[in-house]
C-alpha cells in the first residue's frame, strides 16, 4: 500500500526541509513547556484564588501509584487512578502532555463538563461550545465569532480536533503553546470579550453550588483537599480538548487500513491532485493535514506561519489592522499575513474559510489556491503555486475534501454536552 504512503512520507520530508525558512521558530522541546500549566496563576486576572500548581503535581503523580495513606482524614481511600490509555486511529502519534498535567479520565470528565456549562459565562448563556459546536467540528459556522457581549472577534472560532497536537494555538500566535493557558484567554480576555468572565474567583463562584463539581473535582483531583481551583479547572478543561481527535474518516479507512471501497475512485484521483498540481502538501501534510504539528516523540517544537496571498491592503502587502497575523507579535515586515495552517479534517463542515471567514466555500477556496492567491503581496510564501482544474478535477477535489469527513468524531457522546 506504500505509493500512497510514500507521498505522505514524500511531503513530511519537504515540509520539515521547510523548517529552516529563516522566518518559522523553534521554541525548544516540549520539557521546557512543563511549567507552563502552574503558570496559569499569572495571568493576573485571577490572583486571588489558589493557583499554586508546584504542590500538586509531583505528589499526585507519587501517590496515585500506591495506596498511600491518608493525611487529609477521609475515611474512604479514593482508588489509585487508573492508567490513561490513548486510543489513537491508524497513523496518529501519542500527543505531547505537560508532565504536571497527565492525563486521566477523571479529569476529562471534569473537563468536558467545564466544557460545556454556560454558567461559566458572565450572563449564562455562553459556554466554550457555544463558539465550538460538535456538529460542525468544533467550529461555529460563522465569518467571525461573535462573544457573549455581542462584541465580533476579528477572527473565526477554530475547529478543535486533534488540537492536542498543535504546534502552537490559534492562528498566528507563536507564544501560545499550551491548552491550559489558552484556557484563559477565551475566559477573562477583554479584547474581544469572548466569555466575559472576571477572574477566578468569579468562575469558580458561578459554579460554587453545584455539588456535581465536587464529586467531579475529588476524582479528577485526589491529592487534593481543597481541589475546586482555577488551575485545576483549566487542566480538565485542557485534558477534555486533547481528547477530541478526527482520525476515523472514510479517507482514514481507505489511507491507512487499505480498505479501497471506502472511499470513492473521485476522492482517490482528488488525494492525487491534492499532491499535485495543487501541491498542498506543502502546508497540509501528514496526518492531520497541516504542517503545525507538535507531538511527544518530536526533538523540538517548530511553529510555522504562512502568507497564503489573502490580502495587500496598501500597496505593500499590509493585512487589515488587527489581523495582521505573525507581524502583530514580530514587527518584522515579512511576517506580515503570515498564520497557521489549520487541519483539513471535516473541512466540508467548517466554511466559512480562513482566519477572518472571508473565502465563502471550498470552490472559492480552490480558485484562491489556483491563481496563487486572491492579492499580489511582496510576502507571498514561496510554497503557494498556481494551477488549473477542469470541472471533472474539481468535482474529484471535493469527493477527497468530503472523504475527511469523520461521523465518529461529530457524533461520539463522549465529546457531547453532559448536562
Ligand atoms: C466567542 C466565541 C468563542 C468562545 C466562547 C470560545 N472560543 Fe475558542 N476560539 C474562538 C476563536 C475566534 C478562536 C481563534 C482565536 C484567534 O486566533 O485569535 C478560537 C481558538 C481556540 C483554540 C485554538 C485552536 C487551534 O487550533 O489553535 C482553542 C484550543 C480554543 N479556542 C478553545 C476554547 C475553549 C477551551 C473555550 C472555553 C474556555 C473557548 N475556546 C471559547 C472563539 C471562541
Ligand atoms: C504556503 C502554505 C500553504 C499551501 C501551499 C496551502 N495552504 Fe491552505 N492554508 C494555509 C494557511 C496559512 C491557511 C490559513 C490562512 C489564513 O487564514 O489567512 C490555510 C487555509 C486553508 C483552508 C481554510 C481552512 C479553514 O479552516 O478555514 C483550506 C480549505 C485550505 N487551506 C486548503 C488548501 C488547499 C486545497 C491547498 C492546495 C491547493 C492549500 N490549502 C495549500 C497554508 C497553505
Amino acid at each position: 500500500m506504500t505509493p500512497r504512503r510514500t507521498t505522505l512520507g514524500v511531503a513530511l520530508a519537504i515540509a520539515v526541509g521547510c523548517a529552516t525558512d529563516g522566518g518559522e521558530s523553534t521554541v525548544g522541546d516540549g520539557g521546557s513547556d512543563g511549567s507552563t500549566a502552574s503558570g496559569v496563576d499569572t495571568g493576573g486576572a485571577q490572583g486571588d484564588v489558589d493557583t499554586d500548581g508546584s504542590s500538586g503535581a509531583p505528589d499526585r503523580d507519587t501517590e496515585a501509584t500506591g495506596p498511600g495513606s491518608s493525611s487529609s482524614g477521609s475515611p474512604v481511600e479514593p482508588p489509585p487512578p487508573e492508567p490513561w490509555v490513548w486510543d489513537l486511529p491508524p497513523g496518529f502519534p501519542e500527543p505531547w502532555v505537560p508532565a504536571d498535567n497527565p492525563m486521566s479520565a477523571a479529569k476529562v470528565e471534569l473537563g468536558r463538563h467545564l466544557f460545556y456549562d454556560t454558567r461559566l459565562s458572565v450572563d449564562g448563556t455562553y459556554s466554550c461550545a457555544t463558539c465550538h459546536r460538535q456538529e460542525l467540528a468544533f467550529t461555529d459556522g460563522l465569518p467571525r465569532a461573535e462573544g457573549v457581549t455581542g462584541q465580533l472577534h476579528p477572527r473565526g472560532s477554530m475547529s478543535l480536533v486533534n488540537v492536542a497536537y498543535a504546534a502552537s494555538l490559534a492562528w498566528a500566535d507563536p507564544g501560545l503553546l499550551d491548552l491550559e493557558t489558552h484556557a484563559l484567554g477565551p475566559m477573562f480576555g477583554d479584547s474581544p470579550v469572548e466569555l466575559g468572565l472576571v477572574d477566578g474567583a468569579d468562575a469558580l463562584g458561578r459554579i460554587a453550588d453545584d455539588p456535581t463539581y465536587d464529586a467531579l473535582f475529588e476524582a479528577a483531583f485526589p491529592e487534593d483537599a481543597d481541589p475546586r481551583t482555577l488551575e485545576h479547572l483549566v487542566m480538565a478543561i485542557a485534558s477534555f480538548e486533547r481528547t477530541i481527535i478526527s482520525g476515523r474518516a472514510p479517507f482514514d479507512r481507505w489511507f491507512f487500513d487499505g480498505d479501497e471501497s471506502a472511499v470513492s475512485d473521485a476522492a482517490k484521483r482528488g488525494w492525487e491532485l491534492f499532491n499535485f498540481p495543487g501541491q498542498c502538501t506543502y502546508c497540509h501534510f501528514s496526518f492531520d493535514f497541516t504542517d503545525s504539528t507538535y507531538f511527544a516523540e518530536l526533538p523540538e517544537r517548530t511553529t510555522p506561519f504562512h502568507n497564503t496571498g489573502l490580502y495587500n491592503v496598501d500597496g505593500q502587502g499590509g493585512y487589515p489592522a488587527g489581523n495582521e497575523g505573525l507581524f502583530a507579535h514580530t514587527g518584522v515586515a515579512s511576517d506580515m499575513g503570515r498564520f497557521k495552517s489549520p487541519t483539513l479534517r471535516n473541512i466540508a463542515l467548517t466554511a466559512p474559510y480562513m482566519h477572518d471567514g472571508s473565502v465563502a466555500t471550498l470552490d472559492d477556496v480552490l480558485d484562491l489556491y489556483g491563481a496563487g492567491g486572491r492579492a499580489e503581496t511582496p510576502y507571498l510564501d514561496f510554497r503557494m503555486k498556481t494551477f488549473e482544474l477542469d470541472e471533472g478535477q474539481r468535482a474529484d477535489f471535493m469527493a477527497f475534501f468530503e472523504s475527511l469527513t469523520d461521523d465518529a468524531v461529530l457524533t461520539d457522546p463522549a465529546l457531547a454536552d453532559p448536562w
